[in-house]
C-alpha cells in the first residue's frame, strides 16, 4: 500500500470511530405525556394545573418529538418487551409481568444488545425491563457490565399510595430515582477524559421509576402545585355505551392501605372521593416533577464530560395512566389516555432545532430509528413468523419524519390488552387512525396459536376524535356510525403491515 492509500486508510478508520455515537436512553414508568412541551391538543386532559417539566421540555425543544406516539400493550412488561425488541405482544407472546420473551417468543436480540453487539459498552440502571421473572433479571445479554439496581430504604413500600417526604429525611436515605441518577453520573464518567471506558461509545440506559405508584417525592416539589391549582378530571364517568370488558377496576391503586380503607368497588361509573382524586393528582404531577430533575441533572452532566454533541440521547414512558378521567385509574386499557405516551429522540446535528411531529407512531419504532441514528447495519423487517430470527423489527425508522414531519406516513398505531371475560380469554385489538380510535374486544387463543377469533366479539369501541377528543361516547353502535365502523374494522383486521406506507423504501421483507 502507498503513503496515500495508508492515509485514506487511516482516515477512514479514524472517521469510523469518529462517527460512532452514543446513546443516552431513557425511560419512565407510567410517565403520561401531560407535559408542557405536549401542550395543545396532545394534553391527556383539558384540566390540569400548569406543569413543570423545564428539563424534559429543553430536551424536547433539541429532539424529533414525537407527540402522537402509541404503546403496544398499555402495561410494563409488554410494552417494555416490544420496545426492547421491536417487535409486538402477538410476537415476543408477553402479554403479562412474569413470562419472559426468551421464553416465550424467541431468543431475539434487544435495543442494548445490539449496540454492545456492535462495539459498544452497555451500561443499565433502575427500571429498564420489567424486573424478576419477566426479564430473567434484566435480561443479562442485554449488558456489557453488571446491572445496578437501588437500594430501597422503606419510602417505596406498598402501605401508601403517596407520600411527600421532608427533604432533610433523604439526606441519608435517598429515594431509588435519586441513586439511579447517581449511578448514570458514575457511568458516564467512566467513559470521560481519563476514565477506564474512554473511547469506547456508549449506550448508558437510565430507568426511572416515578411517577409510578407509590408517588413518594421530596416535599419541596409540592411547591409546583398549589392545592387550589389541581382540579377535578372533566369526565369522571365511563364512556356511554362502552362494553363492560373495556374497564379495568384498578386493583393495582386500590391495593395500597390508604386507598383500600376507602372500600371503593373499582367498578363502572364509580370512582373515588374527590379529596383522595385531588391528592392523587397532585402526588403524580409532583413525583413527575421529581423525575423531571433528575433528567436535568443527567443531562447537565452529558454536557459537563462534552458528549452532548455526539450523544443520541431517547427518552419515553412506557405508557400513558388514568388519572381519574372516565372515574378510570392507572393504565390497563386501551383508552387513549393508556395507550399514548411521551417519546423523542434527540440525534445531535439532525434534530438541534426540534421537530415537532403529529404523525401515528408506535414504540417499536424506537429500535430502528435508533440503528438508522447510530449508523450502525440496517434491520430488516420481521416475517410474518419471526420466531427463529433473532435480528429484525416490526417499526419503522422515524427518520424520514426528521427531513419531513409532514410526509406520507403510517395511517394507523396498533396497541392490544388482553382480558378474561365469561370465562373466556379475551383481546382487545385497538387502532388509532388520524381521527378515530377503533376496537374490538375478541376471543383469543394463547399458546400455540396466539391468534384472534375475530367472529367472536365481546364489545365494540369507536370513538371521533374530530368531535371527542376525550372519547366520551362509544359511537361503534350508533347506525350513523355503520359503514365507518366495517371499513376500521377491515383495517383493524388487516393490521400494522398494511399500515405502512409501501413507498417507504426500508420496507423490504427479510
Ligand atoms: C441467544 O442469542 C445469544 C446471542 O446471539 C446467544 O449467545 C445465545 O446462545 C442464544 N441462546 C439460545 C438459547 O439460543
Ligand atoms: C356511565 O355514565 C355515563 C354518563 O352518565 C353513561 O352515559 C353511561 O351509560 C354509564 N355507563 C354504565 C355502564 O352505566
Ligand atoms: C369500609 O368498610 C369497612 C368494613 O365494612 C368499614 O368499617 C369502613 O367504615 C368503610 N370505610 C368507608 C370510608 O366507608
Ligand atoms: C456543541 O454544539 C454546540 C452548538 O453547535 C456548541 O455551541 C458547543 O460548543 C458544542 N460543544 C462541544 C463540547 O463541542
Ligand atoms: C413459528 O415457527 C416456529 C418454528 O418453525 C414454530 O414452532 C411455531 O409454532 C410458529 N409459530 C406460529 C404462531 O405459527
Ligand atoms: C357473557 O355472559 C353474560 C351473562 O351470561 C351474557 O349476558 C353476555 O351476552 C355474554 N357475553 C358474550 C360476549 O358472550
Amino acid at each position: 500500500m502507498d503513503f496515500k492509500g495508508i492515509l485514506t486508510c487511516m482516515c477512514f478508520l479514524l472517521g469510523a470511530v469518529r462517527g460512532r455515537k452514543n446513546v443516552l436512553f431513557f425511560a419512565v414508568d407510567d410517565l403520561r405525556p401531560e407535559l408542557t412541551c405536549y401542550e395543545g391538543q396532545d394534553f391527556p386532559s383539558q384540566v390540569h394545573p400548569p406543569i413543570h417539566s423545564p428539563n424534559i421540555d429543553k430536551l424536547a425543544a433539541k429532539s424529533l418529538l414525537l407527540k402522537r406516539a402509541y404503546v403496544q400493550q398499555a402495561v410494563c412488561s409488554p410494552s417494555r418487551t416490544s420496545l426492547l425488541t421491536g417487535r409486538r405482544p402477538d410476537t415476543t407472546h408477553i402479554y403479562d409481568l412474569v413470562h419472559y420473551f426468551r421464553d416465550l417468543g424467541g431468543n431475539f436480540t434487544t435495543i442494548p444488545q445490539y449496540f454492545k453487539e456492535n462495539g459498544y459498552i452497555s451500561a443499565g440502571m433502575g427500571k429498564i425491563f420489567h424486573p424478576g421473572s419477566a426479564s430473567n433479571h434484566d435480561d443479562p445479554i442485554s449488558w456489557s457490565i453488571p446491572y445496578y439496581h437501588a437500594t430501597e430504604y422503606g419510602w417505596e413500600s406498598k402501605k401508601k399510595s403517596w407520600a411527600a417526604i421532608p427533604d432533610d429525611e433523604l439526606k441519608d436515605k435517598p429515594l431509588v430515582d435519586y441513586q439511579i441518577a447517581k449511578q448514570a453520573l458514575k457511568t458516564l464518567k467512566m467513559f470521560a477524559k481519563g476514565g477506564p471506558h474512554e473511547g469506547t461509545p456508549f449506550f448508558i440506559a437510565v430507568g426511572f421509576h416515578r411517577p409510578h405508584l407509590p408517588f413518594v417525592f421530596p416535599e419541596s416539589f409540592l411547591q409546583y402545585y398549589p392545592k387550589n391549582s389541581v382540579k377535578l378530571p372533566p369526565n369522571p364517568y365511563a364512556p356511554s355505551q362502552m362494553p363492560d370488558v373495556a374497564w379495568s377496576s384498578y386493583g393495582e391503586l386500590r391495593a395500597y392501605a390508604d386507598q383500600n380503607r376507602l372500600n371503593a368497588s373499582g367498578g363502572i361509573n364509580t370512582t373515588l372521593p374527590d379529596t383522595d382524586i385531588l391528592e392523587l393528582r397532585r402526588a403524580y404531577y409532583s413525583a413527575l416533577s421529581w423525575t423531571d430533575s433528575l433528567v436535568g441533572q443527567v443531562m447537565e452532566e452529558l454536557k459537563t464530560y462534552g458528549f452532548e454533541n455526539d450523544t443520541i440521547v431517547s427518552f419515553w414512558g412506557d405508557h400513558g395512566w388514568q388519572l381519574g378521567e372516565h372515574g378510570e385509574w392507572c393504565k390497563h386499557t386501551n383508552f387513549e389516555l393508556a395507550t399514548h405516551a411521551p417519546m423523542m429522540v434527540h440525534i445531535p446535528g439532525m434534530t438541534d432545532n426540534g421537530i415537532v411531529t403529529e404523525q401515528l407512531t408506535e414504540y417499536v419504532d424506537l429500535f430502528p430509528t435508533l440503528v438508522e441514528a447510530a449508523e450502525l447495519e440496517p434491520m430488516p423487517l420481521c416475517p410474518e413468523n419471526s420466531s427463529e430470527i433473532e435480528l429484525c423489527r416490526e417499526g419503522t425508522s422515524l427518520i424520514p419524519l426528521i427531513k419531513n414531519p409532514k410526509g406520507l406516513w403510517k395511517d394507523a398505531a396498533f396497541s392490544q390488552y388482553p382480558r378474561t371475560a365469561n370465562r373466556t380469554k379475551v383481546m382487545g385489538y385497538t387502532m388509532r387512525t388520524n381521527r378515530y380510535r377503533y376496537t374490538e374486544w375478541v376471543k383469543f387463543s394463547y399458546a400455540p396459536k396466539y391468534k384472534p377469533d375475530w367472529d367472536t366479539v365481546f364489545g365494540v369501541e369507536l370513538y371521533d376524535h374530530g368531535s371527542d377528543p376525550e372519547e366520551n361516547r362509544n359511537v361503534a353502535y350508533d347506525s350513523t356510525y355503520a359503514a365507518l365502523r366495517i371499513d376500521l374494522s377491515v383495517k383493524l383486521h388487516a393490521g400494522w403491515r398494511a399500515a405502512i406506507p409501501p413507498q417507504n423504501e426500508q420496507m423490504k421483507v427479510l
